[in-house]
C-alpha cells in the first residue's frame, strides 16, 4: 500500500483500536500499523438498537461489539476526531475503516477520513447475502461500485476486507485488484449465530477465533500471492508467531490480530515481534521481504499440481 511500516504485526480493527488511547497503547506495544475500529452506517446502528433480536441474526460482530462495548454512538464527527488525535499520538500508519452497505452514504465520508490525517481506509465490505432475490453478480457489483467510487474521491490507498464466501474468490480478488484496491485483507471473519437451549432463542456465537481457523485465509493467501495486483494482508485465525511466519511465507504482505490480542494481551505483540526475529535468524532469513510468498502457489515447480499436491501429501499422512 506503500505505507511505511517497522514489522508487519497490524493491530486488526476491533474494539482494542476504538480510540486515540487504544490507538496508543497498541503502537507502545510494537503494533507495525493499526486499523481503526469500523465506522458503521448510523442508520443501521440506530436499527439494530431497536430490533437486537433480528440484529443478533442477521449481522456481524462488530457491529455488535460497537453497540453493545462502545455503548455511544460514535457518529461521524467523532470518528474524525479519533483519527486526528491518533494521528498526533503514534508514529505507525493510521488506517481508518468503513463498514460499507451502500456506495452513496459512504463514498463522500471516506474523503473526510482522509481529509483528517488516516494514512488509509479499509473498506469493510460485509454482506450477509441473505436475500434470495439478489443475484452473486449484483452482490459483487456492489463490491465493485464502492471501490470504484472511494477510490475515485481520496488520494490515500483503499484496502478492501471480505470474507471467504464467493463463488470465485480468485477472480474477485483480481478483479478488486484491478478496480483499484491496494490491498485486501483476507478475511473478515463474520458472527456465528447459536442457539441458547435452556431459553429456546438465538444467541451470539463465539466472538474470538481460534488458532485451526488459520487454514482457510493460509490457503487462499498462498493461491492469491504474486496473482492479484495489490497487497495481501491475512487475517483470522493468527494467534502466535508460527501464524505470523505461515502467514508471511504463504505471500501475505502483512499479518493482522485481533482474537490473540484479546485473549493474551496487547503485551504479546511484542513476544510475537520477539519470536519472528528468532526464527528469522534460526532460519537465515534476513528480512521479511526475504520470506514473503517462499511457498505460494506462484513459487511453486507446478503451480497447477499446487494444491492437489498438498491434498495428497494430507491424506497420504493420515491413511
Ligand atoms: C470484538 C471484535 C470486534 C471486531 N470489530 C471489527 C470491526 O469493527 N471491523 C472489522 O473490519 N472487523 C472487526 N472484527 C474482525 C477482526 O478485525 C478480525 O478480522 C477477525 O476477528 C479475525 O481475526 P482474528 O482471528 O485475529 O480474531 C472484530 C472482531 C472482534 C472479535
Amino acid at each position: 500500500m506503500g505505507l511505511e511500516i517497522g514489522n508487519p504485526l497490524v493491530v486488526a480493527s476491533c474494539g482494542l483500536t476504538k480510540s486515540a488511547d487504544a490507538v496508543r497503547r497498541c503502537a507502545d506495544a510494537g503494533a507495525g500499523a493499526v486499523v481503526l475500529k469500523s465506522l458503521f452506517e448510523e442508520q443501521v446502528v440506530g436499527e439494530m438498537k431497536e430490533q437486537k433480536q433480528y440484529a443478533t441474526a442477521a449481522w456481524h460482530p462488530e457491529a455488535l461489539d460497537y453497540i453493545d462495548r462502545m455503548g455511544i454512538d460514535l457518529g461521524p464527527r467523532e470518528y474524525l476526531a479519533v483519527i486526528r488525535e491518533a494521528k498526533k499520538a503514534v508514529s505507525i500508519p493510521v488506517i481508518a475503516s468503513l463498514n460499507c452497505v451502500s456506495s452513496a452514504v459512504w463514498t463522500s465520508y471516506a474523503k473526510s477520513l482522509a481529509g483528517e490525517g488516516a494514512d488509509a481506509i479499509e473498506l469493510n465490505l460485509a454482506v450477509m447475502p441473505s436475500d434470495p432475490k439478489r443475484t452473486a453478480g449484483e452482490i459483487e457489483r456492489m463490491y465493485f461500485d464502492v471501490l470504484a467510487e472511494v477510490t475515485s474521491k481520496v488520494d490515500v490507498p483503499v484496502a478492501v476486507k471480505i470474507g471467504p464466501y464467493f463463488t470465485s474468490i480468485a477472480r474477485l480478488a483480481l478483479e478488486l485488484s484491478r478496480g483499484g484496491a491496494a490491498a485486501l485483507v483476507l478475511f473478515n471473519r463474520f458472527y456465528r449465530i447459536d442457539v441458547d437451549i435452556d431459553r429456546i432463542e438465538l444467541s451470539p456465537g463465539i466472538a474470538l477465533s481460534e488458532p485451526a481457523e488459520i487454514h482457510l485465509p493460509l490457503r487462499w493467501i498462498s493461491l492469491l500471492s504474486g496473482r492479484v495486483e495489490c497487497d495481501l494482508a491475512a487475517s483470522t485465525g493468527i494467534h502466535d508467531a508460527r501464524g505470523v511466519v505461515k502467514m508471511l511465507l504463504a505471500g501475505a504482505t502483512v499479518t493482522q490480530l485481533c482474537s490473540t490480542l484479546y485473549r493474551n494481551g496487547l503485551e504479546s505483540i511484542g513476544r510475537i515481534r520477539d519470536e519472528l526475529s528468532a526464527w528469522m535468524d534460526g532460519h537465515g532469513f534476513e528480512s521479511v521481504e526475504a520470506m514473503r510468498g517462499a511457498l505460494s502457489s506462484m513459487k511453486s515447480a507446478d503451480p497447477e499440481l499446487y494444491e492437489r499436491i498438498q491434498y495428497i501429501k494430507a491424506l497420504v499422512g493420515v491413511e
